[in-house]
């Protein structure tokens, strides 16, 4: 099978990539990204010389780029990871995600009609589910709840899976769509909470800690965030759309101090910043469907998975340091100057 993966040089798409390539070795791999700031080669370098990958830079949004890519390769299977991905950044400047998250996808699914791809699978989030209240702990989001969204982020990505169920319903196109709780491992960029966390200690920085830190995401290891997408693209039903998550629910300031512990550094680092606007409050996925039709579990307990990341960190400490010089300081010292 020859299958696209766009956004390919970010952090889940190329946890994606090896996954795959390692996994199924007879089938073809095609990643796509625009390089974005959040997208960076040096990620993909050790597959490049795999004789069953290829890098395309690309732009989602370039329709006459994807046409051609699409008529070139003849995908038999698109998996859409491309995005703007951080909320922050969303609340800063709308603009661009939706364009990259609502056009792009059009213009994916657009090509993916017109070349007769046999599955369209979207990446969507559980933050288009809106939020939980934190004394609910009972209630989880499921795959028939109505779409809400706090940020442009989660806008967007709303939109993307409406337009999804509308090309499959209107057109016939076979799509999928899974819905992730918060991933965390190897390759993250360094402005989402753990990987900033872990990169801020060990440069004696101060950590920042949106509110009273009492805010909860449900982590999920990206390996088996990959391992379900990898599932649902083989085995799930067409039209359908999958939770995946792992029952694995933190406050964010106990994720914060857990870091500190593993890294040896003081409590005293913590800085309690400014909030962020519209901040959800609590995400819970029920993984019930998936799990009963696919017979996905997650494989790594947070425990370990923590564990694995910091190290990870730690021993990849040039990956992370070439990619927050230039852009990323001046986006930082906008961001959290006066918080
Ligand atoms: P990321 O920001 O690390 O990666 C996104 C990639 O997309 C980057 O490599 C970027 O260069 C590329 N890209 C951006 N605009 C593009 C465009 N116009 N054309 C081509 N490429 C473009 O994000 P991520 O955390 O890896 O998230 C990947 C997907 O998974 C996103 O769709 C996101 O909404 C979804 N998701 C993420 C999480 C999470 O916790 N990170 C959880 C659930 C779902
Ligand atoms: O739930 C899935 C989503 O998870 C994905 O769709 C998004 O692409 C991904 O970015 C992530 O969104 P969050 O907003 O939950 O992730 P982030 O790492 O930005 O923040 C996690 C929590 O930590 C959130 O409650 C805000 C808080 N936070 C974050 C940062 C960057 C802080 O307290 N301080 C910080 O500096």
């Amino acid at each position: 099978m020859n299958i696209l993966v766009t956004g390919g040089a970010g952090f889940i798409g190329s946890n994606f990539v090896f996954y795959e390539l390692e996994k199924h070795p007879e089938d073809r791999i095609v990643a796509l990204d625009a390089l974005t700031y959040a997208g960076n080669l040096e990620t993909l370098k050790p597959v490049m010389d795999c004789e069953n990958f290829r890098f395309v830079k690309g732009d989602i949004t370039d329709r006459e780029a994807m046409d051609r890519l699409f008529a070139e390769e003849g995908f038999d299977i698109v998996v859409n990871f491309a995005a703007e991905s951080h909320v922050d950044r969303s609340i800063e400047n709308p603009g661009v995600f939706l364009e990259t998250n609502i056009l792009g996808t059009q213009v994916l699914m657009d090509q993916a009609r017109k070349h007769g791809v046999k599955r369209f699978h979207q990446v969507g989030t559980d933050e288009v589910y809106g939020d939980l209240p934190l004394d609910r702990p009972d209630l989880f989001f499921v795959e028939t709840m109505p779409l809400t969204a706090s940020s442009p982020y989660s806008a967007s990505k709303a939109s993307a899976d409406l337009l999804v169920m509308a090309y499959h319903r209107t057109f016939g196109l076979p799509v999928t769509i899974s819905r992730c709780s918060n991933n965390y491992g190897p390759y993250q960029f360094p402005e989402k909470l753990i990987p900033l966390m872990i990169a801020n200690a060990m440069a004696d920085k101060e950590l920042p800690v949106y509110g009273e830190g009492l805010n909860v995401r449900d982590w999920l290891y990206v390996e088996d965030h990959c391992k379900a997408i990898d599932m649902i693209i083989r085995e799930g039903k067409d039209g359908e759309i999958y939770n995946i998550g792992g029952h694995n629910e933190r406050a964010n300031i106990d994720v914060v101090k857990t870091i500190l512990k593993e890294v040896g550094k003081p409590e005293s680092l913590i800085k309690y910043v400014k909030d962020r606007a519209g901040h959800d409050l609590r995400y819970a996925i029920d993984p019930t469907k998936i799990h009963d039709e696919l017979g996905w579990e997650p494989e790594t307990p947070f425990d370990e998975g923590i564990k694995k990341t910091i190290r990870w960190y730690l021993d990849n400490e040039e990956w992370w340091k070439n990619i927050i010089s230039g852009e990323y300081q001046q986006y930082y010292e906008k961001m959290y100057a006066d918080r």
